[in-house]
């Protein structure tokens, strides 16, 4: 049987920052210890695929400064953690548009992804100007052009090839676990969402560590995912309820 897919979005970094009277960017310097603390206890805890939404389309809103460091922790991360990476069976890639990020941290980025590409313990994948409903326009662009061409009919355009188009296959999050308190996807993994379990904790991302994804996992645990059925309680076949007996009301 396969993994868990986690999902997080790590929030809370200006927050933390800002209660410790320091400038941003540090909260954001505090995260990367997070970072690498959970992609240390992911595996020993069950996780095989796990997505970390590290920068929004939307957060090129933010100062210059801000978004420089941020590109400049990427780099750094990527240069610093590769050997740690490797040896630990971590295949990194990254989701979302290529484009706009600096030139060398795409190239460390590019990098980690070349020498880390036969490692399979965990699949690192980093959210970076990644943006779920640019990404789902992304894949209909792709199956029109397609349907253009004539190689697909648009009558074959189904749920399933959406998802295949968009996420090349990637089994979809089973949890989704954001910090800080924030209750909102924030355009993130839209559809992959449908039926994740989602955990809400105001811890803040810096402060974030292996416990508290240990906590997160064991509130999965209790939860019964139902995907639209009746989950594992036995459902009364209908044929054993006489006929002018009224029903009683599963509870
Ligand atoms: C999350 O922390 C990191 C990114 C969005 C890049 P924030 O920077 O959003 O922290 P808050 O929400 O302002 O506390
Ligand atoms: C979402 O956090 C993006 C990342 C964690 C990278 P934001 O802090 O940007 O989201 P909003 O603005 O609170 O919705
Ligand atoms: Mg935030």
């Amino acid at each position: 049987m396969s993994g868990l897919h986690v999902a997080v979005i790590m929030d809370g970094n200006g927050r933390w920052a800002r209660s410790r009277g320091l400038p941003r960017w540090r909260g954001h310097l505090g995260g990367v210890e997070s970072v690498r603390d959970v992609v240390r206890a992911a595996p020993d805890l069950g996780i095989t695929t796990l997505t970390l939404y590290a920068f929004s389309s939307d957060n090129w809103k933010r100062p210059a400064a801000e978004v420089g460091r941020l590109f400049w922790l990427l780099r750094e991360y990527c240069t610093r953690e590769r050997g740690e990476l490797l040896e630990n069976g971590v295949r990194v890639t990254a989701i979302g548009r290529r484009d706009r990020i600096p030139r060398s941290a795409l190239a460390e980025l590019v990098r980690t992804e070349t020498e880390t590409a036969g490692e399979s313990r965990l699949h690192l994948r980093l959210a970076i100007d990644y943006s779920s409903k640019a990404e789902i326009a992304r894949a209909s662009r792709e199956l029109a052009q397609r349907a253009e061409t004539g190689s697909l009919a648009a009558g074959e355009i189904s749920p399933d090839l959406l998802y295949q188009t968009l996420t090349g296959g990637v089994a979809a999050p089973d949890l989704l676990i954001r910090t800080a308190g924030e209750q909102r996807l924030s355009d993130f993994l839209l559809w992959e969402l449908a039926y994740a379990e989602l955990y809400f904790t105001t811890v803040l991302w810096p402060d974030f560590r292996r416990a508290d994804l240990m906590r997160a996992l064991a509130d999965f645990r209790r939860r019964e995912r139902r995907f639209g059925g009746l989950g594992a309680r036995p459902a009364s076949p209908p044929e054993l309820v006489p006929a002018n007996e009224p029903k009683r009301r599963a509870v």
